[in-house]
């Protein structure tokens, strides 16, 4: 210890025999030691015996300064102050400050050594850290929980979609399916007609077998036949044509285009296979009315957009009771695009309208609906730079339309690709 003295007597030297100042060495909680030039302590207040006694038991103030660190007095010397902290055995963590100056009137050098026990502020940080670190837990994985609800929504978009492709697929193919069994009794019995001539072409009298071949041409209703068959055929064709173009608009929206550029779009056509793909949920309850005025191509992410109408659509129907209708237009002004879709459905109440793009807000069944399905249009919109616009009336429908900017502003578009 390069302090020197005892701090019980420095108690009562005072540095100026100023009583002022004696008196704030004496009353201030902090633990303060002044010491001279040649760091013999002139003061050790009562706070620096009481820390002494309990951070070192048994010693006195002086025994603070020996944990000052090598190096501690010289760094105060060269730039008139050093501080650190300092953990003594018994677990006390001090933070100890050395400040070097010049004694007031008599301009004799001087050193003020303050010690702060901080142990409890560092346990109250450490605290306060680890709740932060646990919350900091706690938001990763409800963004981990939010990711994967949004993927399961999408997965049940895939879910309804599955089904009612499977089930618009199901009839054409379930009569072209007919269709061919028919054409195999056809061709059997064109078959039979065929040898029945053959036959009759190869027999000594042919002319004789004329009236066989015509009683089986009669049995074989090969006169019917022939009327049904062309139209037998057509109507295959339009199956298969059916079947087809449902795969090609399932192509279209669900191809992810994450990481393309948005590109000018038909939303026409857009609007035409999400249609399609819904029809299965609506066709028996809803009457589809369409108004298309002229658009141009918009600047967009076509899938993610068709994405927007299915769940407009999902919902028009699904606020249709028993039979109703939805009105679906289209037009463009001002460098914007719009598509509204218009139900007769149930309406929202007033006091619903400000939640129903929060995610989770439903009014329907457990089961029925998540309420993610606003949640993400209102996302997938809020990045084309749009906006959906809603208007209700409880009893009388309501009205979505989807605002879209026919060309992305260059700035905002740089940044989202
Ligand atoms: N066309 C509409 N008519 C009446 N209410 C609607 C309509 N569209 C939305 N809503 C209201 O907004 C709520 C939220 O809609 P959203 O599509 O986000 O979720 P959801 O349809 O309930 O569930 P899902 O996640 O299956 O779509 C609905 O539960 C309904 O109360
Ligand atoms: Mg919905």
């Amino acid at each position: 210890m390069s302090a020197q003295g005892n701090d019980r007597q420095g108690e009562h030297t005072a540095p100026s025999g100023d009583g002022d100042i004696h008196w704030a060495f004496r009353t201030t909680e902090n633990a303060v030691i002044l010491l001279d030039g040649e760091r013999r302590i002139l003061h050790a207040n009562p706070s620096a015996r009481a820390l002494a006694e309990r951070a070192l038991p048994g010693q006195g103030a002086g025994e603070l300064l020996a944990l000052l660190p090598a190096g501690a007095w010289d760094q105060a010397r060269d730039s008139g102050r050093w501080a650190g902290e300092v953990t003594v055995p018994s677990g006390i963590v001090l933070e100890i400050v050395v400040r070097n100056g010049l004694g007031m009137g008599d301009g004799v050098a001087l050193h003020l050594v303050t010690f702060d026990d901080v142990s409890q502020r560092n346990a109250r940080q450490a605290e306060l850290q680890q709740r932060h670190d646990e919350l900091q837990a706690a938001h990763h994985r409800l963004a981990g929980a939010q990711e994967q609800l949004l993927q399961s929504e999408k997965m049940a978009s895939i879910g309804l979609l599955a089904a009612g492709v499977a089930h618009e697929i199901n009839n054409p193919i379930g009569y072209v399916h007919s269709n061919l069994g028919t054409l195999h009794e056809y061709i059997g019995a064109l078959f039979a007609l065929i040898e029945a001539q053959d036959a009759a072409l190869q027999s000594a009298d042919p002319a004789a077998a004329r009236e066989d071949v015509r009683a089986q041409r009669e049995r074989l209703d090969i006169d019917f036949i022939l009327g049904d068959l062309p139209k037998l055929l057509a109507e295959s064709r339009e199956g298969i044509e059916r079947v087809t173009k449902i795969v090609q608009d399932l192509k279209e929206f669900s191809y992810l285009g994450r990481g393309d550029p948005m590109r000018p779009s038909d939303l026409h056509k857009g609007l035409e296979s999400t249609l399609n793909i819904v029809w299965n949920d609506l066709k028996y309850k809803v009457r589809v009315e369409k108004h298309y005025g002229e658009l141009p191509l918009v600047e967009c992410h076509l899938s993610e957009i068709n994405q927007v109408l299915m769940c407009l659509l999902i919902n028009a129907g699904q606020s249709i009771d028993n039979r109703g209708t939805i009105d679906i237009a289209t037009g463009a002004e001002d460098g914007e695009a719009w598509i509204s879709i218009a139900d007769s459905g149930c309406g929202i109440p007033p006091e619903a309208l400000p939640r129903i793009f929060d995610p989770f807000y439903t009014s329907k069944p457990i089961g029925r609906g998540t309420g993610l399905g606003l949640a993400i249009a209102y996302r997938i919109v809020s990045k084309h730079h749009g906006r959906i616009e809603v208007a209700s009336e409880v009893g009388v429908g309501s009205t979505f339309r989807v605002v879209l900017p026919v060309v992305q502003p260059v700035a905002a578009d740089a940044q989202d690709q």
